[in-house]
């Protein structure tokens, strides 16, 4: 023991004055022993735990602390002190019973330990040094064998100070830290153990023990016996992690957003782990990825590393989507969470969705409704293959998202970050409505390419003539486009192919130089008779893909993915080009780079029209092929971003063979996504309605078709409530539909700066009744645009909008009606919030497949003078 310090401690005993006189030394028993716990009782100051002298073995001691096991006291060093000391053991007054042991750490690093100490035996002296600990702990165990008589003494206990250093203060026993929104907070908790703990969302005791099993972000290997978020096989082949808490870091990006990170690290491998969380306060938004990094002497594998792994309590109702090509997002199902493990999951590699989407919402304490119940969405962003698992131990609920861990272990290399896929979580106490709202509020600040811009009204050519056109056909469709006031015309595939042309499905996908014959002078002169006639022109590619008939295939058929001993397995008559290899890299880059740079293109839709069945790269060695899933999907979001940077003017539409791409994972990169190939009204009003509690309608692009052959007026309304567009051949239309298109164009233009920003409110789900309705509110409160959409017969019962102001005055205009009926009754009224929220509006249709679209303004301050 430092001879100085010694004096000072025997020079206080010996004046009977506190050691804090002396800066540099002080009593344990000084701190405040509140903080302290203890098995049995409470700690005290310079006597055994039972009241008595502090006594062990014999021998007396006037200073110390008198605790019983289990304890712990925590104290706040800041790095200022020198050293602690004490004489441990089990205090007399146990009579020879009671086993115990005393554990000091300082940062997480346990500095000392005394090993089982037994009643009765001799005190053990402690002294370590506590250069630059900021934070000391001392805990008591109950030595393994219960904590009967476990009377533990930290004697003559002292810390030494650094001259003229803040004195130590004692912290409470468990280091915590929150995430909190507007209305949502999570706590974390540091355990005994050093790792990090999370009470579980939907109950609120701060005081119930953590459990083993309320680990936040578990490994797999050491001691976790539920489905974990990392499991990682170190460089030596341990397939364990222990991961403990080291700190945090919390930063305010600005007075909305802030940055926590917590660090973890293995103390058995140079193997650290970021828990990052993203905050959005008003909107009640976290984002939450984990980033994963190692110095061990070669890989480390990563075989799952969730990007999320938030507890709940039970009682828990999942509502998810299952779909199929043509069927995305028209089937919500809801069930209670019970106990095993449900999997929501997709394997399609280069796209999350065509069966099931990787977004979700969790209810707690029972099923929520539009405006009531406890919410928590959840959406992965990532375009791979994805695996959301909702793990009920009976106590809880443990929702884990992220890559699917499917074939896809990852090889981590030394100093390379492994960054996981973001995952959206939402929170509403107000029920799925407040929920959407809010994160249809982050998605256009965050979520997408300009969320703050309104969108042109577009005419594809799709369904008008498939792969059968050439450039005049296409310019003939352009004049009755600009009559009808459409904004942006969109060429779909069959452009391009010399060689091989692309008039079919089966041949062209890698050759993308214009066909000559179609367009003799390539693209140029189509995009210029767009732009002549005030139409913006855009373009369809799929980057990512080739036909074995292709000239590009035949050059370099290795550049494909596939099996070896495989026959290659196509589906559309199309293989995935491996986009791992450096050249397949450039060479997409180059072909986006050619088409976009046209003069004239501003809009482009990015498509993919096949899953990865045979996940096999001849670029990658034998020992890296389950790279490939992961290093795929990171390779085509660096082609996105740097589409995206190096075209900041043109516009992408998301589409993978419909609805494949939707996920927040590629949307950044693109203003909109198509939702599905099927444009039937009657199946889009349930699919609009599903992908609306997750995305912006600003995003969802809806085209009129002849689908399913419903009245155009229909068709129309359906489409003007999200981004409006056609794809028909106008020149071929009957002059009455004609009328109803170019009305819902122009009426679309009206509002949809409405629908755009607006507030959304479900208001009548169509998968429950005869109809379905929905209304879009300006953030102002000035204006109101009402849908309703009738499905099957029924009464024309009045339909109650959402989230208008009460005191406003509202006049009610029915937006382009169907020729031929009679219009709404309150026509031209004008009616309070209030009035119209209570007593509703009676809308024009009553029978199945008519729309009613009504807009309700109250001019610039909704006043009846302005009127
Ligand atoms: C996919 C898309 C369609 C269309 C065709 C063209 O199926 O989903 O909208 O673009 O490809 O081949």
């Amino acid at each position: 023991m430092n001879s100085l310090f010694f004096k000072r401690m025997a020079l206080i005993v010996l004046l009977g004055t506190a050691p804090s006189i002396f800066a540099e030394s002080v009593w344990l028993s000084s701190l405040n022993l509140k903080e302290m716990t203890t098995g049995w009782s409470v700690a005290k100051a310079d006597h055994e735990i039972a009241g008595g002298p502090l006594t062990i073995h014999g021998k007396r001691f006037a200073h110390g602390v008198g605790t019983h096991a289990t304890s712990k006291f925590r104290v706040a060093l800041d790095g200022n002190a020198r050293r602690f000391t004490a004489e441990v053991g089990v205090d007399d007054s146990a009579g020879n019973q009671g086993s115990v042991e005393f554990i000091v750490s300082g940062d997480g690093k346990t500095l000392w330990d005394s090993g089982v100490l037994k009643g009765g035996e001799a005190a053990k002296s402690v002294s370590v040094y506590l250069a630059g600990v900021k934070t000391l702990v001392l805990r008591v165990t109950d030595g393994g064998d219960g904590e009967g008589n476990d009377h533990a003494d930290w004697a003559d206990a002292g810390i030494e100070m650094k001259d003229g250093a803040p004195p130590p203060v004692a912290l409470p026993p468990y280091e915590t830290f929150r995430l909190s929104t507007k209305s949502f907070a999570v706590t974390f908790q540091v355990g005994d153990d050093g790792r990090l703990y999370q009470r579980p969302i939907g109950t609120d005791d701060p005081g119930a023990k953590l459990l083993r099993d309320d680990e936040f972000y578990p490994q797999a290997g050491d001691g976790y016996i539920w489905e974990p978020a990392l499991q990682a096989v170190h460089n030596d082949g341990n397939s364990s992690t222990a991961l403990v808490y080291d700190g945090m870091t919390q930063t305010n990006e600005s007075a909305d957003i802030a940055l926590t990170r917590a660090h973890l690290h293995d103390p058995a491998y140079p193997f650290e782990v970021t828990l990052c969380f993203r905050t959005h306060h008003d909107e009640d938004v976290i984002e939450e990825w984990t980033e994963i990094r190692h110095q061990e002497p070669g890989p480390v594998m990563l075989e799952r590393m969730a990007s999320t792994s938030f507890l709940l309590t039970t009682n828990v109702y999942l509502t998810h989507f299952f779909g199929d090509w043509a069927k995305e997002m028209i089937n919500p199902i809801t069930e209670q969470i019970t106990p095993g493990t449900k999997v929501l999951d997709s394997k399609l590699g280069v796209r999350a969705d065509q069966f099931q989407n990787p977004s979700f919402i969790l209810s707690l304490n029972g099923r929520a409704t539009e405006t009531n119940g406890e919410v928590l969405a959840g959406s992965l962003a990532w375009s791979g293959s994805f695996q959301c698992e909702f793990d009920d131990n009976g106590q809880g609920i443990r929702a884990l998202c992220g890559i699917n861990p499917f074939a896809s272990a990852y090889h981590l290399k030394p100093n390379e970050t492994f960054v996981t896929p973001v995952m959206i979580w939402t929170w509403s106490d107000q029920g799925l409505g407040d929920m959407s709202r809010k994160l249809h509020d982050w998605a256009r600040d965050f979520g997408m390419r300009d969320g703050h811009q309104t969108r042109a009204v577009l005419l594809n050519n799709w369904e008008a003539t498939g792969f059968d056109f050439d450039f005049n056909r296409i310019v003939s469709l352009f004049d009755p486009a600009k009559e009808m006031g459409v904004e942006l015309f969109l060429l779909d595939d069959g452009w391009f192919g010399n060689k091989y042309p692309r008039i079919s499905d089966n041949a062209g996908l890698g050759d993308w130089q214009p066909n000559r014959q179609r367009f003799p002078k390539g693209l140029a002169p189509l995009a210029a008779e767009a732009v002549k006639r005030g139409l913006r022109f855009g373009i369809w590619m799929e980057p990512e893909m080739v036909n074995p008939n292709s000239v590009l295939f035949h050059e370099h058929p290795d550049w494909v993915i596939c099996q070896p001993r495989r026959e290659l397995e196509l589906q559309r008559h199309q293989l995935v080009l491996d986009l791992t290899r450096p050249a397949a890299q450039r060479f997409e880059w180059n072909t986006i780079k050619s088409i976009l740079a046209v003069p004239g293109i501003t809009y482009a839709k990015w498509d993919c029209n096949r899953y990865l069945t045979q996940p096999g790269s001849p670029y990658l060695p034998p020992d890296r092929q389950s790279d490939l899933w992961i290093d795929y999907g990171q390779a085509l979001y660096a082609l996105m971003d740097k589409t995206a940077r190096t075209f900041p003017d043109t516009e992408l539409m998301l589409c993978s063979g419909g609805g494949g791409r939707v996920d927040y994972g590629a949307l950044k990169y693109f203003q909109e996504f198509w939702p599905s190939d099927n444009t039937d009204p009657t199946v889009r009003v349930l699919m609009q309605w599903d992908y609306s509690y997750f995305f912006p309608s600003m995003a969802m692009a809806s085209h009129v078709t002849h689908w399913g052959n419903r009245p155009m007026h229909f068709a129309c309304s359906v489409a003007m409530s999200a981004r409006f567009g056609m794809d028909l051949d106008l020149t071929k239309l009957p002059a009455q539909d004609k009328a109803i298109c170019a009305g819902a164009t122009s009426a679309y233009k009206q509002i949809r700066d409405v629908t755009a920003f607006g507030n959304l409110y479900r208001l009548e789900d169509p998968h429950e009744g005869y109809r379905g309705a929905l209304d879009f509110v300006s953030q102002d409160h000035s204006r109101a645009v009402l849908f309703v959409f009738q499905l099957n017969d029924g009464q024309n019962m009045a339909v109650h909008p959402r989230g208008l102001d009460p005191a406003r005055h509202y006049t009610i205009h029915e937006l382009n009606p169907a020729p031929g009926r009679a219009p709404v009754p309150q026509e031209g009224q004008t009616l309070t919030g209030a009035e119209l929220m209570h007593d509703g509006v009676v809308p024009s249709c009553a029978h199945a497949v008519e729309a009613c679209v009504l807009e309700l303004d109250s001019g610039s301050n909704g006043s009846l003078e302005n009127k």
